[in-house]
């Protein structure tokens, strides 16, 4: 008899408006061919079966025309290269809360971050501390505190804000202490939206308010974030944020990322920048002047032209975006990671502890998961699950991480996880 998260789990499937973009990816399939469970999105996304054509259009192109490619397509729908990240742009713009001005794809997420606190972190007398969160992802981390070295600062410019002793996610109020005694000394807040280890997703638009109200600028990582929970960025008046594609946007391994400006700061050719020519005036970039003028907007910020082949399964993937639509989205993935926490509550009890919040309000698809066992016997699980064709992460020293996806996972996906991660716990 099947089990009964399984049986819901058929019922939950067969009532969801969006199960049909499952069929828009390619699952990952072991070494017998059987379909894996894939649940490691906030990893690596899933490969959008329309990558291919996209990219390949673009070899094609490359192919028959050369260098014509930049200015030229031969066929119906090209997309000439020299305004290739202009495609994504309206995507982009639709899941981050943005207009288009203040969006571009360029680079990866830690070059963004780069080039946007040499713009945004403008120590300034006793105002020239960062504030983090203490488990912020280590890239975030050295890429702050070599902007502090930069400026002459050092670690101890470097301000974290912690869970409490014996918990692992962090409480509003403690956030808005820290913003609030430390905010004379605050010159830049790097928060992410989403906690990568725990899952924890943060007030954004309240944290951002507090933090510039303290005087700080206010920057995001959302590496975690976007393409999985709604975003607001402009009317939360964030300055900057950054995020990679390789996770939610399903874009493939070392995407191409993102990078948001806030508009306020669109005609602001004042602001210090590192440049490059693809951040030039695109009517006069040909000229090869000798001066640079930022483009007004987040485009002023690109450096070098696109990297084309990288960009192209980003496309396949907003479009898929496009037609299920974020709102929907979000609203299966609720259910999905509401249908796996109660799965793995009522089928493993006290032998795992969820450390992410349990209120659908404070996190996005991720569910962490420790296991109340040694850390060797923890890995061995997670070892176990990957053999039985359950795809989640593991995080140094106990920790699992599992997404369901909603445009490609399904409850009976959750229920199979769940299965063999009970399995896995038992043996
Ligand atoms: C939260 C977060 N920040 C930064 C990074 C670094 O990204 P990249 O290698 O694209 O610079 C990652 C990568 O997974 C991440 O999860």
């Amino acid at each position: 008899m099947a089990a009964p998260e399984v049986a819901s789990a058929s019922e939950l499937d067969a009532r969801d408006p969006l199960a049909h973009f499952a069929a828009e990816f390619h699952h990952p399939v072991d070494a017998a061919g059987r379909k894996a469970v894939y649940l490691c999105g906030h990893s690596l996304g899933l490969q959008p079966k329309a990558a291919a054509a996209y990219v390949s259009q673009d070899l094609a192109e490359w192919q028959r025309l050369g260098v014509l490619g930049h200015t030229q397509g031969t066929r119906a729908g090209a997309r000439p290269w020299i305004g290739y990240h202009e495609h994504a742009a309206r995507g982009l713009a639709a899941l981050a809360g943005a207009s288009e001005i203040e969006v571009v794809a360029m680079n990866s997420l830690t070059i963004n971050l780069h080039l946007m606190m040499v713009s945004f972190f403008r120590p300034a007398g006793p105002r020239n501390c960062v504030l983090i969160e203490k488990s912020a992802f280590p890239s975030d981390r050295y890429a702050v505190l070599s902007q502090l070295g930069f400026h002459g600062l050092d670690a101890r410019h470097l301000i974290e804000v912690a869970p409490r002793p014996g918990e692992h996610v962090l409480r509003s109020e403690d956030i808005m202490a820290t913003l609030e005694r430390e905010g004379p000394r605050l010159a830049l807040v790097l928060w992410p939206g989403v906690q990568y280890l725990s899952g924890q997703l943060f007030d954004l638009g309240a944290i951002t308010a507090a933090a510039q109200a303290a005087g700080a600028v206010v920057g995001l990582d959302l590496a975690h974030a976007i393409g999985n929970v709604p975003l607001e960025l402009h009317d939360w008046n964030a300055d900057f944020a950054v995020w990679c594609s390789y996770k939610y946007l399903n874009a493939g391994p070392g995407a191409i990322g993102g990078c948001f400006v806030h508009a306020r700061h669109a005609q602001r050719p004042d602001l210090p920048r590192f440049a490059g020519w693809w951040g030039h005036d695109k009517a006069r970039r040909f000229e090869m002047g000798p001066d640079f003028h930022p483009i007004p907007g987040a485009e002023g910020w690109q450096v070098s032209n696109p990297p084309v082949l990288s960009a192209a399964p980003l496309l396949a993937s907003l479009e898929l975006f496009g037609r299920a639509g974020l709102a929907r989205l979000r609203e299966k993935s609720v259910q999905l990671t509401a249908f796996m926490q109660r799965s793995i509550q009522s089928r493993l009890g006290g032998a795992v502890e969820i450390i992410t919040p349990l209120d659908a309000a404070q996190r996005g698809s991720q569910l962490s998961v420790r296991l109340a066992l040694p850390s060797q016997a923890a890995r061995r699980c997670h070892e176990r699950l990957t053999a039985a064709g359950v795809i989640g992460d593991w995080r140094e020293p106990d920790t699992l991480r599992f997404a369901p996806i909603a445009l490609y996972n399904s409850f009976r996906d959750v229920a199979a996880a769940v299965d063999a991660l009970a399995a896995a716990v038992e043996a």
